[in-house]
């Protein structure tokens, strides 16, 4: 039986940093931020917030559009590059924190492309009797591996959690899944750092060769949305909404250039939340829901990269 998203949700920390609060910290300034992301704010968490908390709160805002109790969960993936802990996996722990214990749960290491490589995996359990109803993460908490002295970062990053919920279905909503990685790429995007010992090992902390990321991103995110088209027998004209993670507005407007899609079609929250990684398309999915953009019946093209490198596409009938 095919799959189909029956909620969404998301969760933001309550504390906003501004690109002039981060103006006061590094050598950086709100026109330099703007001008070259498109991001204007990002939220980050409470000290005593985990990615766990982040995603309790998508979670539940997406088990409530979905009409369902966290008793009817049976399979819980959380994407996330960001865990509570180096185990058990946040999956597990945001299981025990909704009351849904039974079913599988368990974590996705995709970095940006997490969701999409999430929300493939949740489709084809669903579809294949695996579970019934899956509650599907992206959280992350990117500011605890950020180095706040390094401006070439820092400004680029914020923290957040979005969720869906994945049901059966007579009509088909997930149409289709492609994913890809090249671990070629690894360094150019990577935090090398690693718990030995007792201690942490190497560095902590995003490095990022910035404008080899900018050019895979395009050329990878603009190739898989192809892809899918071509699967589905569709044209660029078949997508009512481009979601494509939200890196940054000129990753973002050089995809939708590249596949002829206009930038009025493109649903972007990169301004408010900057790049939150694996959390970013179901932050962005969310913002087009409730906001009344996307509506039933409408196609929607999700298309992720990040580290390692991994990308891919999911494509919707919503
Ligand atoms: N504020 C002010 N100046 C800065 C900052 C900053 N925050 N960061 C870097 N600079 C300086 C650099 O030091 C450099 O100075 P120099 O010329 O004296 O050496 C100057 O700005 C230009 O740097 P560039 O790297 O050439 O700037 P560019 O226009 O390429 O923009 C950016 C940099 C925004 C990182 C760009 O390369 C980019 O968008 N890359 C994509 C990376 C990205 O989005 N990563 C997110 C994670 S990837 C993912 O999610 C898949």
């Amino acid at each position: 039986m095919p799959s189909r998203v029956a909620g969404t949700g998301s969760y933001l920390p309550q504390r906003i940093v501004t690109n002039d609060e981060l103006a006061r910290r590094v050598a950086t300034s709100d026109e330099w931020i703007r001008t070259r992301t498109g991001i204007c704010q990002r939220h980050v968490a409470a000290p005593d917030e985990r990615t766990s908390d982040l995603a309790l709160g998508a979670a539940t805002g997406a088990l409530a559009a979905a009409s369902l109790k966290p008793a009817d969960v049976d399979l819980i993936i959380v994407a996330t590059t960001t865990p509570d802990i180096v185990f058990p996996s946040t999956a597990c722990i945001l299981q025990a924190k909704l009351g849904a214990a039974g079913g599988p749960a368990f974590d996705v290491q995709a970095v940006c492309s997490g969701f999409v490589y999430a929300l493939a995996i949740a489709d084809r359990m669903v579809s294949g009797g695996l579970a019934r109803n899956a509650l599907v993460v992206g959280a992350e908490i990117y500011s605890h591996i950020l180095d706040w002295e390094d401006r070439s970062t820092c400004v680029l990053f914020g923290d957040g959690a979005g969720a869906v919920v994945l049901v059966p279905s007579d009509e088909p909503g997930i149409l289709s899944a492609h994913l890809h990685a090249d671990g070629n790429y690894k360094d150019i995007l990577c935090v090398p750092g690693q718990v030995k010992n007792g201690r942490v090992a190497g560095i902590p902390f995003v490095r990022m060769d910035g404008s080899a990321v900018f050019k895979f991103a395009v050329k990878v995110l603009a190739e898989v949305a192809h892809e899918a088209l071509t699967a589905n027998r569709r044209t660029t004209a078949d997508i009512d909404w481009l979601i494509p993670h939200q890196a940054n507005i000129r990753i973002m407007d050089a995809t939708a250039k590249k596949l002829g899609v206009p930038l009025s079609r493109v649903v972007s929250t990169v301004d408010k939340h900057a790049n939150t990684s694996a959390a970013s398309i179901p932050l962005a999915l969310d913002a087009g829901v409730r906001d009344g953009r996307i509506r039933e019946g409408q196609h929607v093209m999700l298309v992720g990269v990040g580290g390692g490198f991994t990308w891919g596409s999911v494509y919707l009938r919503w």
